[in-house]
C-alpha cells in the first residue's frame, strides 16, 4: 500500500474548507493507504505563540476528526509533537532550503501581512517543517486543499536535494485529491479563500448550530442574477453553486442550473434549499464530535496509539537519513 500523509493545524474550528477540502478524502484514502494524519501543533506555533487554548484546540480537533469518520484502527492519528523525529529531519531539511526561495512562498508573504510584528524564523520555515512532516514517513501522496499546492512543489524539491546530495531515500510526494484538481472553497462573502481566521459569518464550521449555519448560507454573497442567457457566473455566484453540488441532490443543482441559464433564478430560494441540505449534511458531524469531546479519555487513548506508530515509521526513515549522511559514530 502506498504510504499517505496529511496534516492540520490547530488554531481553531474546522470549517468547509478544510472538510470539502482535505477531510473528506482522508476518510476515502484510509480504506486503501496507509495513512498518516497529523495534528501539526508545532505549526500552529508560527502563528500562535499563545499556547493557553492549545490543548483544549488539540483535543476538539482530535474529537472532529474522529466524528468525520476518521478511525484509529484504519490509519494513524496523532500529534506533532509527539514525535520529535521530524524536528530533527527538520533540521536536515533547512540546509536544503534557500533564503530567497522561503521568502517568496505565497503563505509567508501573506503571514507576513497579517503579523508583520511577528515575523519569525519559524513562520519563514513553516514549509521546510511542512516537507518533514511528508518525509519523515517517505510519503508518496498528500491530500490536501489547493492553498497547499506550493508547500508540496516545495517538499518535493527539498527531497530531490537531498537525494542528489545524500542518496535516494524519499520518493517523491504528489498532492491528491480524488476529484483530481484540488479543491478552493471561497468564503461565503466572497472575499477569497474560506479559512479559520476570515470572517467567521462568512465561514461554515462543522460546530455550527442548524440556525446558524442557515443564517449563515442566507448572507452568503449573491446578487440580482444574470441578465443574458448562459452568462458565465461571478466567483461568489460559482462557490454558492460549488457548495450545492457537495451537499444536494444532483436534481436539486441541476435545476438551479437551469434556472440560473434561463435567467429566472432566485437566490433566496436557492440559499434556502442549500441551507436545507447543508444542515442536514453537517448536523450528524456535529452531534458526533460532540459526543466524543465530552470523552477525553478516549482521545487520550488514540493520542498514545497514533504517537506510537507514527514514531516507530519515523524512527525508521530517521535511521535511513543519518546512515545516507554518515550523521552516525558509532554504528
Ligand atoms: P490547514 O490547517 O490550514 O488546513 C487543513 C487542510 O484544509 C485545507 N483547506 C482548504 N481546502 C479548500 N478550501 C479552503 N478554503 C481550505 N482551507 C483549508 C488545506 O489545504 C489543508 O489541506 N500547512 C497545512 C498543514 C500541514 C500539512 C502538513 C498538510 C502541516 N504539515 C503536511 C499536509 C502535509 C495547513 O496549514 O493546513
Amino acid at each position: 500500500k502506498e504510504t499517505v500523509l496529511s496534516g492540520i493545524r490547530p488554531t481553531g474550528f474546522v470549517h468547509l474548507g478544510n472538510y470539502f477540502g482535505a477531510m473528506r478524502d482522508w476518510v476515502r484514502m484510509q480504506e486503501e493507504y496507509d495513512c498518516y494524519i497529523c495534528v501539526v501543533d508545532w505549526h500552529s506555533l508560527t502563528t500562535h505563540p499563545d499556547t493557553k487554548e492549545l490543548q483544549s484546540n488539540v483535543y476538539r480537533l482530535m474529537g472532529e476528526l474522529l466524528a468525520v469518520g476518521l478511525d484509529p484502527e484504519k490509519c494513524v492519528l496523532y500529534v506533532q509533537s509527539d514525535v520529535p523525529e521530524i524536528a530533527e529531519l527538520y533540521l536536515y531539511l533547512n540546509m536544503m532550503a534557500y533564503k530567497g526561495e522561503l521568502e517568496k512562498t505565497a503563505t509567508f508573504k501573506d503571514k507576513v501581512r497579517q503579523h508583520p510584528n511577528n515575523v519569525n524564523a519559524g513562520l519563514l520555515t513553516y514549509p521546510v517543517l511542512q516537507a518533514a512532516d511528508i518525509l519523515i514517513h517517505r510519503a508518496l501522496k498528500v491530500p490536501v486543499g489547493k492553498d497547499q499546492e506550493q508547500h508540496i512543489e516545495m517538499t518535493r524539491n527539498f527531497a530531490e536535494r537531498f537525494n542528489h546530495r545524500y542518496g535516494e531515500i524519499f520518493p517523491l510526494p504528489q498532492a491528491f485529491s480524488y476529484g483530481g484538481g484540488l479543491i478552493k472553497i471561497m468564503s461565503l462573502d466572497g472575499t477569497g479563500k474560506m479559512s479559520k481566521s476570515a470572517n467567521q459569518m462568512a465561514t461554515l464550521y462543522l460546530a455550527d448550530d442548524d440556525e446558524l449555519i442557515r443564517k449563515k448560507i442566507m448572507k452568503a454573497k449573491t446578487d440580482s442574477g444574470p441578465t443574458e442567457l448562459h452568462s458565465v457566473k461571478p466567483d461568489y455566484i460559482e462557490n454558492v453553486f460549488g457548495l450545492m453540488k457537495l451537499v444536494s441532490s444532483e436534481d436539486t443543482v441541476a435545476k438551479f442550473e437551469a434556472d440560473f441559464n434561463n435567467c429566472v433564478i432566485r437566490y433566496g430560494d436557492m440559499k434556502k434549499q442549500l441551507a436545507e441540505d447543508m444542515v442536514r449534511f453537517m448536523g450528524p458531524i456535529r452531534e458526533r464530535a460532540k459526543a466524543i469531546e465530552n470523552n477525553k479519555e478516549e482521545i487520550t487513548r488514540v493520542i498514545l496509539r497514533g504517537k506510537e506508530k507514527a514514531r516507530a515509521s519515523a524512527d525508521a526513515t530517521l535511521q535511513l537519513v543519518r546512515k545516507a549522511m554518515g550523521v552516525n559514530y558509532t554504528g
